[in-house]
């Protein structure tokens, strides 16, 4: 691994690692050493540091790569900006009040007990597929249309009711990350747009909005699996193509509508990409590999990727580091997004 360079850094000693070492025969060893100066150097000891992000770890593999991004893209401005992001893991705690947080797919009681047994069947089944190392990714491609396809149909003929839906978002055990709803403020604010894709399902996580949140944002658009319901709110139909893990990226742009309101409505406007088009700017938030996918579609001049690492810190943080510009550790809060996006649409540096 690149040994990344120490540069205006504490020392090491004023660091202490959340992580514990490995032995000084282990084969990780330098891993970890090198690793420690660049969470050294990228704790943010700097102009941004607040107090709620000193409570949480960040790594910054390659920091002058980051500032180098991130001055490109405060130069640019924020007409040229756009935040894509994942939902489960990345917008919602992993943790949540003591217990491991829900996915929009997770949460699903569809008030059919043989029903959701059989998509939970299918979960331990596909799952393990979809997380193997050793699976070559056309297979698992087709794999995952295999799983999503027979969920949906399972939803359907199980007789999934809008009012089910409503009733399990309220028993779930989900919520957004602190400083979420912030970051959102302030992106609406500077009329920056954030697309949410999910392989999961858009009238799930419409309803966690509008459950959790009580309010909806002009400027975010949801990419996902959304429901088609008849007159009596059962679901009959899934609209447009299936987004599964491998394919939830701008090509499926045209999935994309805006937060339903409060009362169902559409505003009915800018479904077709048009909103995103022109910024070649990105800003990506995901909490697993395949999420640095989101952006394929878009040819950006610059994109910032923010990773959040919610488990399996030592096995991952590797990989992790290697990918993201920036890795959050821990279930980390959104404050160090929203100090990162602040720093973005300053006009004054
Ligand atoms: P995403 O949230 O990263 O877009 O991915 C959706 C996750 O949903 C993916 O990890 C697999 C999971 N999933 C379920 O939990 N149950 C299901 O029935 C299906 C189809 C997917
Ligand atoms: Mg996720």
């Amino acid at each position: 691994m690149k040994l990344p360079l120490l540069r205006r850094t504490a020392p090491l000693s004023h660091w202490k690692s959340p992580l514990s070492f490995p032995s000084s025969t282990s084969p990780h060893r330098h891993f970890f050493v090198s690793l420690s100066r660049a969470v050294v150097r990228s704790l943010y000891q700097r102009r941004c540091l607040c107090s709620k992000m000193a409570m949480s770890q960040v790594v910054v593999r390659e920091p002058d790569l980051l500032d180098r991004k991130k001055a490109s893209i405060r130069n640019a401005g924020t007409s040229k900006l756009q935040v894509i992001a994942d939902f489960d893991g990345t917008l919602t705690k992993y943790w949540c009040n003591g217990a491991r947080g829900q996915t929009s797919h997770g949460l699903l009681q569809q008030g059919n007990a043989e029903y959701d047994a059989k998509r939970q069947m299918l979960y331990d089944y596909y799952h393990p597929l979809e997380i193997s190392p050793s699976i070559p990714i056309e297979e698992k491609t087709k794999l995952m249309e295999e799983w999503w396809e027979k969920t949906h149909g399972l939803l359907i003929e199980g007789g999934l009711t809008y009012d089910a839906i409503k009733k399990s978002v309220a028993d779930a055990t989900i919520s957004f990350r602190d400083g979420v709803v912030q970051l959102f403020e302030f992106l609406e604010e500077k009329d920056i747009p954030v697309v949410i894709f999910s392989a999961g399902l858009a009238d799930i996580i419409e309803e966690v909005f509008r459950q959790k949140l009580h309010r909806s944002f002009k400027n975010i658009k949801v990419v996902s699996n959304r429901m088609q319901f008849d007159e009596r709110g059962c679901l009959v139909a899934f609209k447009g193509k299936t987004i599964h893990v491998f394919n939830k990226n701008e090509h499926a742009i045209d999935m994309a509508a805006p937060i339903h309101d409060e009362f169902g409505n559409l505003d009915g406007s800018d479904v077709n990409g048009t909103f995103v088009k022109d910024r070649t700017n990105i800003l990506l938030l995901g909490d697993g590999l395949g999420d640095l996918g989101m952006s394929d579609g878009v040819s950006f001049e610059n994109r910032i990727a923010v990773g959040f690492l919610n488990s399996n810190i030592e096995k991952s943080l590797k990989d992790y580091s290697e990918a993201f510009d920036i890795v959050y550790l821990n279930d980390a809060s959104m404050w160090g997004v929203f100090n990162l996006v602040s720093e973005l649409c300053s006009t004054n540096q």
